[in-house]
């Protein structure tokens, strides 16, 4: 506790990052990794896997970016290291160690970015309506731009919608119905993936598309997945990811997710 509250205070953070609780969330990514690692370690693998899959047939490895970089738990710096001369990590919030790491190796550059161009409005929008106009005023804005050798988004995709749906339900005073969640996840998902198409190097995803809740005895309880159109882009591996063992999150249920990783 003593250490997480000490992080809270000396990690540099936007007034947008601390007023909608990136900062707390990231430091409480970080120890929910310290709690599940082991059951993490095929999903870290996977990821690896597809990571140093996608850098075989790069022309060349002078530049990387890493969207949704968090703590890098996912792609470790070292792998990033051997690999490229120039690496980006782009997130709304960074850990200390990062800003720590980039202080002191010129190689290593951080972008403190909101990659869904929503949080700067979010207090704005008073219902779904106005979040779904806002939405289409700026589907054709380029969200964000980033050219390198290797452009990465990394298990970043699911997160995007997440705060403007739930800062949306906070401001009508009542849950979001199912059907609406889907179909704001998928126009900003997509979103995502037509900025991301419009960057200039190779690029790599790999996010959860589906997650599974299942009780003590293993048998499946709920089961969420909204569509998403990965138009131009190849799938190349999928795999699922535990991630809460039983008792993680709750003595009722476990969460797992399927993942999935596609090129372009
Ligand atoms: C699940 S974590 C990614 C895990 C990471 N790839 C790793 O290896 O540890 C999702 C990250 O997306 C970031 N994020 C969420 N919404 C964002 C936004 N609108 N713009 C930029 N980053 C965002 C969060 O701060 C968080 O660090």
């Amino acid at each position: 506790m003593i250490r997480e509250a000490i992080l809270y205070l000396i990690t540099p953070k936007t007034p947008l990052a601390k007023k909608y609780g990136f900062l707390y969330e990231s430091i409480g990514l970080q120890a929910r990794f310290e709690r599940v690692k082991k059951h993490w370690l095929p999903h870290l693998k996977n990821c690896q896997d597809v990571f140093l899959e996608s850098l075989q047939d790069l022309p060349q490895k002078k530049s990387v970016v890493i969207l949704g970089s968090a703590h890098l738990h996912e792609i470790p710096l070292h792998l990033l290291v051997e690999n490229f001369e120039q690496i980006t990590l782009v997130d709304v919030i960074h850990p200390w160690r990062h800003h720590w790491l980039a202080k002191r190796n010129p190689r290593l550059k951080l972008v403190t970015q909101d990659l869904s161009m929503i949080l700067e409005n979010l207090e704005n929008l008073k219902n779904l309506d106005e979040l779904r106009a806002y939405l289409k005023k700026i589907s054709d804005k380029e969200l964000f731009y980033f050219k390198a050798d290797l452009i990465v988004s990394s298990n970043i995709l699911s997160q995007l919608a997440l705060l403007p749906m739930s800062a949306v339900e906070k401001k009508i005073k009542k849950n979001l119905e199912l059907s609406e969640k889907d179909e704001i996840s998928t126009v900003v998902t997509e979103m995502h993936l037509k900025n991301l198409k419009n960057c200039e190097g190779k690029k790599l995803i790999y996010c959860d598309r589906k997650v599974i809740y299942k009780d003590p005895q293993g048998e499946i309880i709920y089961e969420g997945f909204y569509p998403v159109s990965f138009a131009g882009f190849k799938k190349v591996k999928e795999w699922m990811w535990l991630l809460a063992p039983l008792k993680e999150a709750s003595n009722k249920y476990s969460i797992e997710m399927k993942v999935e990783a596609y090129e372009a």
